[in-house]
């Protein structure tokens, strides 16, 4: 037998880490790294944070999981706290991101069902779009990569360029339910909406009847330094997805909507055994406490233009190599001349200087830190990314 007892589906480095403390992992042999992929944009607050280890701590030894079936005063006083900040009358908790935008896309579905318009199915989605990787998520993006071999898909999306609202408009329709879009794409390479995009398909959803549904798994939860990035840009969105930071590592997804989005969304339409069990909520009740204190998005917004600054300096000395920055906060993305490789200038940073960024399409390297980092993980980041990009030997095609 030649399979790994682990199905070998993902790519792994040679990092193995057993241990976290703050902004650093530890490896197996003691080697340390400075964190600045936080789990793909999970571990908002670091590793082993005291307030969220001892919140699931204690709600581990009090009760970890209950079935839906009964009352959840646990998950009534997270859902009640995500709706006093946010656009949203109503949550449903999810393990994952890619379970948060299933719901949202059945939400989406139902809500015109609800109207007397089931014919209403369809979600107008974005090249380069990742939304997960479930039957249904991997349909709402037309990356080949990500939907080979795994046909039929689910029928029921268009596909526009990102940021193209022209192109958006024009694929609507009868069957059109709304737009599925990220506010800033992660994995297709930090590429931020431009206000006029969003704005656009806010007008055509208002002019239309069409339900606008942001995908926020990875740009959300205070990553751009609001709790989520839609608020920057001044729009209210009818859905949401968010997931990742939501938990600040444990398993945790929500769908948020308006009430009026959420009307097809009646009992027994939708369900998850562990959606929203006690020990995820203690873990999201933790997150907020630390995300909702006074200041906390300042922090994110100042480290974000302390970060953006850093690199935006660095790149003259190495512009062999690094072409600009982009994003928002503390969601940035280092675009590589095409001289390079992002993700081989990405294994070179953690293979021989100890930094941990992660590598997106668009030959961006993201960088996506801790929201708790100091001036002085900036600091030590600027330093491993200018040695690194002093001593790296790009892969030549030939
Ligand atoms: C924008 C976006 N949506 C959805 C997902 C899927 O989330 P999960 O891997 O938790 O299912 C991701 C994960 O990277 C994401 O970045």
């Amino acid at each position: 037998m030649t399979i790994t007892a682990l199905m070998p589906v993902y790519p792994r480095c040679d990092v193995r880490p057993v241990r976290g403390e703050g902004c650093y992992l530890i490896g197996e042999r003691g080697e340390r790294y400075l964190d600045f992929a936080s789990g793909i944009a999970v571990n908002c607050l670091g590793h082993a944070h005291p307030h969220l280890t001892k919140a699931i701590a204690d709600q581990a030894a009090t009760l970890m999981h209950v079935s839906n079936l009964y009352g959840s005063p646990q998950g009534e006083a997270f859902a009640q706290r995500l709706v006093d900040n946010s656009f949203a009358d109503t949550v449903f908790l999810t393990n994952s991101g890619a379970e948060a935008v299933e719901c949202a896309i059945k939400t989406a579905r139902r809500y015109h069902h609800a109207n007397g318009n089931p014919q209403r199915h369809k979600l107008i989605t974005f090249n380069n779009a990742f939304h997960g990787r479930t039957i249904g998520t991997i349909s709402a993006t037309n990356q080949d990569k990500l939907r080979d071999g795994f046909e039929p898909l689910l029928p029921g999306f268009a596909y526009a360029p990102f940021d193209d609202l022209d192109a958006a408009l024009a694929l609507i329709d009868d069957n059109t339910a709304g737009f599925l879009v990220e506010p800033i794409q992660g994995e297709g390479g930090i590429r931020p909406a431009s206000q006029a995009f969003l704005q656009g398909l806010r007008d055509a959803c208002d002019k239309h009847g069409l339900l606008l549904v942001l995908d926020e798994v990875q740009c959300g939860y205070g990553r751009t330094g609001t709790l989520f990035a839609h608020e920057q840009y001044g729009i209210k969105p009818d859905i949401v997805a968010a997931a990742k930071g939501i938990g600040g590592g444990f398993p945790l997804g929500a769908c948020l909507a308006t009430e009026e989005a959420a009307k097809g969304m009646v009992a027994g339409t939708h369900g998850s055994t562990y959606g929203g069990g006690p020990l995820a909520c203690a873990a999201g009740q933790a997150v907020l406490d630390v995300m909702l204190e006074d200041g906390f998005f300042d922090s994110v917004k100042a480290s974000g233009e302390r970060l953006r600054a850093g690199l935006e300096q660095m790149i003259p000395n190495h512009d062999h190599l690094f072409d600009s920055v982009r994003g928002m906060g503390l969601m940035l993305g280092l675009k590589l001349k095409d001289t390079a490789v992002s993700r081989d200038f990405v294994a070179h940073c953690r293979d021989h200087h100890g930094l941990l960024l992660v590598a997106a399409g668009d030959n961006v390297v993201r960088i996506l830190p801790p929201l708790v980092i100091e001036e002085s993980h900036i600091a030590e980041a600027i330093e491993k990314l200018s040695d690194a990009a002093r001593v790296y030997v790009p892969v030549s095609d030939d």
